[in-house]
């Protein structure tokens, strides 16, 4: 187990190349089942859970391939995943466990073979995240879905037809889309998640042959064809971490140039509170520049919401700002019922948070103050890695597992901008 040991209150400041993201990359890597053509990814960022489903794949039948890149805008690895044939349907249970969004191969699946197993993930420290929407919607294109053991079996011939989101689920959304492409006929797909993330998957579907309009609406419309083929797509820059960066840059009053694909497109709730909060970001011709333009940052009230809102996973880094904000935040989740968990890590650092439901009342404080702290998932990690980087004296973040599955290259991309941070052995277990 290792640590994450940061003497804060240095200013972060230069150039902070960011990674593909890791929530395009994951669906996307899924679409590779899709097609025996072989589907060439680029800029898919170094992750735990990239290689978690990369070994999912592998059981799957897939064979892939890959080309390292630097460290230079769209760096990233390179990887061709070749699926001439399925050679497996199901999913298993050690695998899923590990990364939920493993779900998402059961839509490719059921197209292409008329058949999934996948192992119910089961919940996680946000939520109980449960799957009913995923398996609703394939029930309307024509599966029949059955639940023993632990898993989910679904199997059919898939016919067009229309799913209606009662609440708008990302990876539902991502599930039923890429089925759909190799349906007999149309389906319609209403109150369909808008986040970026999903129009990379569908502009990716799109080039490899599928029928797809209405691409970053609410409401998708898609053909089937009889098979899809061989295709090339880059992955999308991870706005979740350039909006973890720029608040970086904010809480320790430095200055960083964001560099990435078009970030603004794609940040907008994150950049309307950030603004709020008393930052300015400036657009360079290699990415977005960011920093605190007030002499304090500034109260707010956010609300995550879907997207075109402020993301909920952006919430747990809002929070550690706030615990510096001049005079008082509050901030609501409305997406996950327990994405609080930073806010006791947080207090024990000298941060005033009190917690009524969904809602967490923060109250601006001076200074925070380094301490041994644990993570308990990946924002809430990314939240105490920010307050370490501005407490005074040393912070220890534990558990940093969390980390590696959605930041890449976190100490090296911090350290290169002045911050005091190093990965060592963990004593506490
Ligand atoms: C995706 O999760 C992301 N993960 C999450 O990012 C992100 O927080 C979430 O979307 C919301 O934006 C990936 O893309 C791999 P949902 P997903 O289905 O698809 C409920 C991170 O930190 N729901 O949009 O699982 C669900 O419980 C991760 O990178 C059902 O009730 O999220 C939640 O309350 C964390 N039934 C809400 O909908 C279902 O069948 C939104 O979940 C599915 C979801």
């Amino acid at each position: 187990m290792e640590k994450i040991v940061i003497e804060g209150g240095y200013k972060l400041e230069g150039q902070l190349p960011i990674s593909g993201a890791k929530n395009a990359a994951l669906p996307l890597m899924c679409a590779g089942l899709l097609t025996s053509g072989g589907l060439t990814l680029h800029n898919l960022p170094h992750l735990a859970d990239i290689k978690t489903l990369a070994s999912l794949l592998t059981e799957l039948g897939g064979s892939l391939s890959y080309q390292d890149e630097g460290w230079d805008i769209g760096s990233g690895q390179t990887v061709t995943i070749a699926v001439d044939s399925i050679t497996s349907t199901t999913a298993p249970y050690d695998m899923v466990r590990k990364m939920r969004a493993s779900i998402l191969v059961l839509g490719p699946l059921l197209a292409r073979e008329g058949e999934a197993i996948v192992s119910l993930p089961g919940g996680c420290a946000i939520g109980n995240r449960p799957i009913d929407l995923h398996l609703k919607a394939f029930e309307a294109i024509g599966a029949t879905i059955e639940l023993k053991d632990g898993y989910v079996r679904a199997a059919g011939k898939l016919i067009g037809g229309t799913v209606h989101f009662p609440i708008v689920s990302v990876g539902a959304t991502e599930n039923i889309l890429m089925a759909a492409c190799l349906a007999d006929g149309t389906t319609h797909i209403e109150n369909a998640a808008k986040e970026p993330e999903i129009g990379d998957l569908a502009n990716c579907l799109v080039a490899m042959g599928a029928q797809i309009s209405g691409i970053g609406t609410s409401h998708l419309t898609v053909t089937g064809v009889p098979e899809l083929h061989a295709a090339e797509y880059t992955v999308m820059p991870d706005r979740i971490e350039a909006g973890s960066y720029a608040i970086a840059a904010a809480m320790t009053g430095g200055e960083l140039e964001l560099l990435g694909g078009n970030l603004p497109a794609v940040m907008t709730g994150t950049l309307d509170i950030l603004k709020e909060a008393g930052l300015v970001f400036t657009e360079t011709d290699r990415g977005l520049l960011a920093r605190l333009g007030s002499p304090k940052i500034k109260g707010i009230n956010a609300v995550t919401q879907p997207f075109p809102g402020f993301p909920t996973d952006m919430q747990a880094q809002l929070m550690a700002m706030m615990t510096l904000c001049d005079g008082a935040s509050v901030i609501t989740e409305t997406i996950f019922e327990n994405r609080f968990m930073h806010v006791p890590e947080l207090c024990r650092m000298g941060a005033d948070i009190t917690v009524n439901g969904s809602t967490a009342t923060v109250r601006g404080i001076g200074r925070l103050l380094g301490a041994p702290v644990m993570a308990t998932d990946l924002r809430a990690s990314m939240s105490l890695v920010l307050a370490g980087l501005t407490a005074d004296g040393i912070t220890e973040v534990n558990r940093i597992y969390h980390l590696d599955r959605g930041y890449e290259r976190l100490v090296q991309k911090l350290e290169s901008c002045g911050a005091k941070i190093s990965r060592q052995k963990a004593d506490l277990i």
